[in-house]
C-alpha cells in the first residue's frame, strides 16, 4: 500500500521508534494520530512535526483502556472518514531480573501492555480497516520475541506472543484488503528503559548492547514504512536481529548461550 496521503494511527508516538514513525509518515503527507500515555512526550513530537503539525492529532491515552480505544476509532472515522493504517508500536521492557526474582505486578504490566494492548487495538480497529480498499497493520515484536534473553524472559514471552498473534492475524487476513507486517527490531537507541519506569541508562540498549551497536530509530522507522509499501510480512531490523535470527534457526542452544554470555553480568 502506498502510504502517501493515508490516515495512520501510531501507538507510542511520543518517543523513540513511534515518534520517528509519526514524523516519517507526516513527511509523506499522511494524516497521523499519535497515541501515547505520556503527554509531554506527545507535545515534543508535535513540536518536532513543525510545518506538518496540522496533519497530526495527539491523543493522551493508555492502549490498554478499551473504552478509550473504542472512542478513538469512532473519532478517527468521524474526522477522516476511515483509517488506512495502524502501527502497534507502544511497548515496555521489564526490570533485568530472572523469572525467579521478578515480581507478579511487573509480569502483569508487561503482558497487559505488550500483548493485551496490541490485541485490544487489533480487535477494535480491524473492522474499520477491513472497510478500506487497502489497509495495513504493523505489529512491533522484538528480537527477544524469537530468541530467549535471560533477564528479559517475561518481556520476550510477551513479544513472542505478539509474534504469533501478528503472524496468525496475517494468515487469517490473507486474501483480504488488509496487509500485516511483523517487526523484529534488535537493539535500538531509545530511552525505552527510562520510559518503562526502570531509570536511566543512556549507555546501553535494552538488550545489553552498547549505544554504538544500537540501531537508530530514524532508520528503523524508514524501514518499517518501506515494509508497509511492499507489504512485507516480516521485517528484521539491525545486524543483531538478522544474525541472531539466522543463528537461532541453525543452532538455538548456541544462539541462546551467546546472548546469555553477553548479558549475564546485568542480572
Ligand atoms: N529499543 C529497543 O532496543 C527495542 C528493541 C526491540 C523491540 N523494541 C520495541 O519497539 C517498540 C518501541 O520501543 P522504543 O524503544 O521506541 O520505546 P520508547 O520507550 O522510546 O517508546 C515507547 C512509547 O510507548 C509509550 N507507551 C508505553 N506503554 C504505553 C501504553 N500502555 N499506552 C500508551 N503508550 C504507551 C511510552 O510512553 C513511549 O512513549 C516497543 O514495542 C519495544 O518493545 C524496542
Amino acid at each position: 500500500m502506498r502510504v502517501n496521503y493515508k490516515v495512520f494511527m501510531v501507538t507510542g508516538g511520543g518517543n523513540g521508534l513511534g515518534r520517528e514513525l509519526v514524523l516519517n509518515l507526516l513527511r509523506k503527507e499522511c494524516k497521523v494520530v499519535a497515541v501515547d500515555k505520556d503527554k509531554s512526550a506527545l507535545e515534543e513530537t508535535e513540536r518536532l512535526a513543525g510545518e506538518y503539525a496540522g496533519a497530526l492529532i495527539t491523543v493522551e491515552a493508555d492502549i490498554t483502556n478499551v473504552a478509550a480505544m473504542k472512542d478513538l476509532v469512532d473519532n478517527i472515522e468521524y474526522q477522516y472518514d476511515g483509517i488506512d493504517g495502524v502501527i502497534n508500536n507502544a511497548g515496555i521492557i521489564q526490570p533485568f531480573k530472572t523469572i525467579n526474582d521478578i515480581d507478579p505486578d511487573s509480569i502483569d504490566r508487561i503482558f497487559r501492555i505488550n500483548l493485551m494492548g496490541t490485541l485490544n487495538i487489533i480487535k477494535i480497529f480491524l473492522p474499520s480497516l477491513l472497510k478500506q480498499r487497502q489497509a495495513h497493520i504493523v505489529n512491533v515484536s522484538s528480537m527477544g520475541g524469537f530468541l530467549p534473553v535471560a533477564g528479559q524472559a517475561i518481556y520476550g514471552a510477551s513479544k513472542a506472543a505478539v509474534k504469533i498473534l501478528s503472524e496468525g492475524l496475517a494468515s487469517e487476513l490473507s486474501g483480504t484488503s488488509v496487509g500485516v507486517t511483523t517487526v523484529f527490531p534488535g537493539a535500538m537507541y531509545t530511552n525505552i528503559k527510562a520510559n518503562s519506569g526502570l531509570g536511566m541508562d543512556a549507555g546501553a540498549g535494552p538488550e545489553g548492547y552498547s549505544a554504538d551497536a544500537a540501531f537508530s530509530p530514524v532508520r528503523a522507522a524508514k524501514l518499517i514504512v518501506k515494509a508497509i509499501e511492499y507489504n512485507k510480512s516480516r521485517l528484521y531490523i539491525g545486524k543483531d536481529a538478522k544474525t541472531m535470527n539466522f543463528l537461532y534457526r541453525l543452532n538455538p542452544s548456541l544462539a541462546t548461550k551467546l546472548i546469555y554470555n553477553k548479558i549475564r553480568h546485568k542480572m
